[in-house]
């Protein structure tokens, strides 16, 4: 029945041991669903998930979504890609075929198995934007041959065949934009702003801002985002997407060096170095979809977001 979904589902999770994954894994446990994780540990780690494997109505498997699987679902939830510069540029060649190839294995599973999907798509569709804020009819900005396009063009070829299935097949799809999001168990290597500035602050050492520091992004909590992304996959069957999940405050570089200085109370202090190639100077979401058709929004401040993600930091690397 259109937009009602009814609880105690099985749900596919790909990526499932990541930072993001783990946290969905984890809300989907919590209401009641089975829970099948699919994850190859790239990017992503059997610690993420190890107070799970405990739960009878969890299960987790090795699996490179590039190649086909077969398990028996109501939903899949499709977040398998490495997610950071450092950890997607270490090998693009398998950064495209996971997002390209992953997509038209998992939409093939859905479209065997007649279930619903979703897509964990990225801000990064709209490149170095000259919209701003970016609402979903922007086409985006991106350079097809940079050390970013893997990523990018990989992610845009998904959102593709997502609306393809969707058209050629009747495929019930759910494309989700995801904008910076920050939180516990995030990767401490995985080159971010925030975990970086984290981990510098929390070891005394320089914070590394890049350029002058004036661009800015957006932050989102993982809680809110997770609540974003369970409320776009329950939505209805009308709601495809693609639909922008991100917390419109924004803060230059120099801001967060500052707030995360403050907030770990370390002698830190700032570093400039130069700006990277094909670095957005804003990013900043429109979620004015997000809000009327899901009813949501977030509600974590950064400096209560940022104060639960150092303790989490200082409790995995610091005790
Ligand atoms: N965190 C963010 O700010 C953000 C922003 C935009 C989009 N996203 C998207 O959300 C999803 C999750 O991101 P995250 O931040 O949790 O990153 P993450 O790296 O922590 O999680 C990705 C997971 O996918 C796994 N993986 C990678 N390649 C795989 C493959 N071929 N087969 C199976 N598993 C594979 C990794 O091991 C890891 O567990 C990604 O698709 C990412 O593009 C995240």
């Amino acid at each position: 029945m259109a937009g009602i979904r009814s609880y105690n589902r099985r749900v596919l999770v790909t990526g499932g041991a990541g930072f993001l994954g783990s946290h969905l894994c984890e809300r989907l446990l919590a209401r009641g669903d089975e829970v099948v994780c699919v994850d190859n540990y790239f990017t992503g780690s059997r610690t993420n998930i190890a107070h799970l494997l405990g739960n009878p109505r969890f299960e987790a498997i090795r699996h490179d979504v590039t190649f086909p699987l077969y398990v028996e679902v109501d939903e899949i939830y499709n977040l398998a890609c490495p997610a950071s510069p450092v950890h997607y540029q270490h090998d693009p060649v398998q950064t495209t075929k996971t997002s390209v190839h992953g997509a038209i294995n998992m939409l093939g599973l859905a479209k065997r198995l007649d279930a619903r999907i979703l897509q964990a798509s990225t801000s990064e569709v709209y490149g170095d934007p000259a919209v701003h804020p970016q609402p979903e009819e922007y086409w985006g900005n991106v350079n097809p041959i940079g050390p970013r396009s893997c990523y990018d063009e990989g992610k845009r070829c998904a959102e593709t065949l997502f609306f393809d299935y969707h058209r050629q097949h009747q495929l019930a799809i759910k494309v989700m934009r995801i904008f910076n999001t920050y939180g516990p168990r995030m990767h401490p290597n995985d080159g971010r702003v925030v975990s970086n500035f984290i981990m510098q602050a929390l070891r005394g050492e320089p914070i590394t801002v890049y350029g002058d520091g004036t661009q800015t992004r957006s932050f989102c909590y993982v809680d809110d985002l997770i609540d974003g992304m369970m409320r776009l996959m329950d939505s209805d069957p009308a709601i495809t997407g693609p639909i922008n999940i991100g917390n419109p405050g924004e803060f230059t570089m120099l801001e967060l060096a500052e707030r995360v200085i403050a907030l770990t109370g370390s002698r830190s202090t700032v570093e400039h170095r130069p700006l990277p190639q094909d670095d957005p100077r804003q990013r900043r979401p429109d979620i004015g979809k997000a809000k009327t058709l899901l009813g949501w929004e977030p509600a974590v401040p950064l400096p209560e977001g940022l104060a639960r993600t150092i303790d989490d930091f200082r409790r995995r690397f610091f005790s």
